[in-house]
């Protein structure tokens, strides 16, 4: 059964798994797979649309994906990014919320910032939407970080991870995702607020983690990160599959006989004869 936002709120301390999905299959296998929670990620834009950030993906592609992989598992509790820019106002954040929640099927948004999108998170959850927040490593807003690396090594961005996490929980959010930050830093954050954390590169002390499924099958080329557990090599195997299939439309050997279809053989002869 769906978990509620309260019975996720109850999960501090329990340890669950999140996965990106942007389309049905995938949310389907995630949800047959027995994944707690699936995050229709702006991660889409790298890993299925091809950008070299998530800076490009739009409110329209957020809502097609979700609503593709909400086909995929009516039952999952489906969280969905407001991309890049999206929640720049509470107006703004409250109009894409809109489209995701009604349009496209999401129970919660997620939104990348610390104590500057407070204000936001707090219009949202007014608002009666479930927000989940990330800090840490936050993925639209890389290039003013230093790029895709570990924050929280240095007081200043520790403390930033820390307290954009605390006033995250005291602007309602239910959960926070934190990326790419020291185990230990995550280990006190987790300590510190009373909601779920989720880690992605965050070691093994928060409460949930999450993956990228694209890299957790090996189905992304670009580059994997170094926190990334590669579970299959999918990519490889799909690459594999496609070779021989074109190897056997070359030589003949597809179709077969077990891929054909028959016809009666005087309906044959007539329409010869005729
Ligand atoms: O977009 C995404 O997939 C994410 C995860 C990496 C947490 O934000």
């Amino acid at each position: 059964m769906k978990p509620t936002v309260l019975d996720l709120r109850g999960r501090k301390g329990q340890r669950f798994a999140m996965l990106t999905a942007y389309d049905f299959p995938t949310a389907r296998l995630a949800a047959e797979g027995g994944i707690d929670l699936l995050l229709v990620g702006d991660s889409v834009g790298m890993v299925v649309l091809g950008y070299d950030s998530t800076t490009p993906v739009t409110v329209d592609d957020m809502v097609h994906h979700t609503k593709a992989a909400r086909r995929g598992a009516p039952e999952a509790f489906l969280v969905a990014d407001l991309p890049f820019l999206s929640f720049a106002t509470p107006e703004r954040a409250l109009a894409a919320s809109e489209r995701l929640m009604k349009e496209a099927g999401a129970d919660s948004v997620k939104l990348e910032g610390g104590e500057e999108v407070a204000p936001v998170v707090e219009a949202l959850v007014r608002a009666g939407v479930p927000v989940l927040g990330h800090v840490g490593l936050t993925p639209q807003t890389a290039s003013a970080l230093g790029g895709y690396k570990l924050q929280g090594k240095d007081e200043a961005t520790a403390r930033r991870a820390l307290d954009g996490a605390v006033a995250l929980e005291k602007a309602g959010c239910w959960g926070v995702v934190l990326e790419l930050v020291p185990a230990p830093l995550a280990r006190l954050v987790t300590e510190k607020i009373a909601i779920p954390t989720i880690g992605i590169g965050a070691g093994g002390d928060c409460d949930g983690q999450v993956l990228v499924f694209h890299d957790l099958v090996g189905m992304f080329s670009g580059f994997t990160p170094t926190f990334v557990k590669r579970y299959t090599e999918a990519g490889a195997a799909i690459k594999a599959a496609i070779a021989r299939y074109a190897a056997e439309v070359r030589s003949g050997a597809f179709p077969g006989e077990g891929q054909s279809f028959r016809m009666k053989e005087d309906v044959l002869r007539r329409i010869y004869g005729g």
